[in-house]
């Protein structure tokens, strides 16, 4: 391994937003990180690409951030004041390629370079070392780190339960995950079930609705539906997310809690009327949907 410097050697291993960040964090730190990124530039989710690639999240053209700018932006780097409240995923990727040049991230970064097993060394309980082996066109390398920084993401892999789906194999129609989502001119003019209700479902329901014969929905626990736009017209996340908010989330009993979400939920739409309203005993595990204004 060619000496960086004085510094502790960090193997950051992933691109992505964390990556990134880690990999700030690092220079910030003095330390002397080296990212791997096994594809060929940075963005991770955010980079959208036509072609979905294996170990790496995949996009659909129309994903616009549910959280806002104010709220996602790194804390000594804030979005430029031009770019809208939501962002269009185009956008995210801009953002990161502004924060890399801005820190000087890219010349720390293998493209090309997957990680394929971080060991202990055999002197680990003294020295706290790893070995860190790497794969870059087709040839294996390794490398000593005095510590490791996994940020691999969490949406690479699509999880498609066909055994809860008894009687699929027999079903002549399209079935697909997610994952495979690029453009609604698959639903052309067909009969279309999204199974589930989060974020992707009900973006995909939306545009799958504009083409399809019809569309519905399928949710085992129904969802609390928020706007992305709130109160005074302010992000529903800076809303939330406030110091008084924690305060009530962690402090009041959970019925109590319970109730002043489903109040304020359905305050601007009966979650009833549509059957969507979620249990009481699943409080915990609804997390909103941005649906509507600003999602165009
Ligand atoms: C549809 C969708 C919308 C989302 N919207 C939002 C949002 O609006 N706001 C928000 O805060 N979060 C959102 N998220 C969550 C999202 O996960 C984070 O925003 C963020 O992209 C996570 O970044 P990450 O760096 O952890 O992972 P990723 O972006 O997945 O990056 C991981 C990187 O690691 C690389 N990698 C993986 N394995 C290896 C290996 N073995 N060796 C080398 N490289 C490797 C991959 O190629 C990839 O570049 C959304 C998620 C999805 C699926
Ligand atoms: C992703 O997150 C889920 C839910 O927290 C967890 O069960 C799963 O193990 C995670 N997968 C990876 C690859 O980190
Ligand atoms: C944003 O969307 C992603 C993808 O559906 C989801 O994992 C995440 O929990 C959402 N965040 C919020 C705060 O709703």
């Amino acid at each position: 391994m060619p000496a960086e410097g004085t510094g502790m050697r960090v193997a950051v291993v992933g691109a992505g937003v964390t990556g990134l960040a880690a990999t700030k964090c690092c220079l910030d730190e003095g330390l002397e990180p080296t990212c791997f990124e096994q594809s060929q530039d940075i963005g991770g989710l955010w980079r959208y690409t036509e072609h979905i690639e294996a170990g790496r999240p995949s996009l659909y053209p129309s994903v616009i951030s549910n959280t806002s700018k104010e709220m996602s932006a790194f804390s000594d780097f804030p979005f430029p004041e031009h770019f809208p409240v939501f962002l269009p995923n185009a956008l995210l990727l801009d953002y990161l390629r502004r924060y890399a040049e801005r820190f000087g991230l890219r010349e720390r970064i293998r493209f090309g370079t997957t990680v394929v097993s971080i060991r202990k060394r055999p002197d680990f309980a003294t020295t706290g070392q790893w070995n860190v082996v790497t794969e870059a066109g087709g040839k294996q390398t390794s490398d000593i780190f005095d510590a490791v920084m996994v940020c691999t993401g969490n949406f690479s892999e699509p999880s498609l339960p066909l055994q809860c789906f008894p009687g699929i194999e027999r079903f002549r129609g399209q079935y697909f995950h997610s994952r495979q989502y690029k453009h609604p001119d698959v639903f052309q003019g067909k009969r279309v079930l999204v199974v589930g209700m989060g974020n992707s479902g009900v973006d995909i329901a939306v545009e799958a609705s504009r083409v399809a014969a019809k569309v519905s929905i399928s949710t085992t626990r129904g969802a609390w539906l928020f706007s992305r736009v709130s109160e005074h017209g302010y992000p529903w996340d800076m809303v939330l997310n406030t110091r008084l908010m924690s305060l009530i989330k962690t402090n009041l009993p959970g019925p109590l809690a319970w109730w002043l979400i489903n109040h304020k939920a359905n305050q601007r739409f009966n979650h009833e009327n549509y059957g969507l309203q979620p249990e009481k005993r699943l409080v915990s595990v609804a997390f909103p949907v941005c649906h509507g204004e600003g999602s165009k």
